[in-house]
């Protein structure tokens, strides 16, 4: 009886294990982002801040794209981010918080209430 319970941890333990190693890093696809030039362009920053801020469609894949990311990675502080997303996540924390704080804290606001939604928090 005890050995079979073994086994069976084992296994399920085997099985989480490789759930993990299967999931990797996030697709690179968007890790060419200019990063720089939308924090510059006020236009092209605002829609890609209305889409994550669900005040506005989101205009381009790659907003899509990070909309779907942002809760996660907030909770898991990067994780499951290739070196270049922590790079453009990174650049887009220090550029809102020096210029636009208040828009930053909205945001961040927005997002663990994502997260929460989405079962990432436990609280
Ligand atoms: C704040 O905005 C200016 C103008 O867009 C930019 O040059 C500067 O790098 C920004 N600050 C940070 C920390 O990115």
């Amino acid at each position: 009886m005890t050995r079979i319970c073994l086994l069976v941890a084992f296994l399920v333990a085997g099985i989480l294990a490789d759930e993990e190693a299967r999931r990797g890093l996030y697709s690179s696809e968007f890790d060419n982002l200019d990063v720089e030039a939308i924090l510059n362009d006020d236009a092209e920053r605002d829609k890609y801040y209305a889409c994550l801020m669900d005040t506005g469609p989101c205009h381009s894949e790659a907003a899509v794209f990070f909309k779907d990311l942002v809760p996660e990675v907030v909770v898991t502080s990067c994780k499951y981010c290739t070196p270049r997303q922590l790079e453009i996540f990174g650049k887009i924390v220090t550029w809102y918080i020096d210029n636009k704080s208040k828009e930053w804290k909205e945001l961040v606001v927005k997002t663990i209430e994502d997260a929460r939604k989405r079962g990432l928090l436990d609280y």
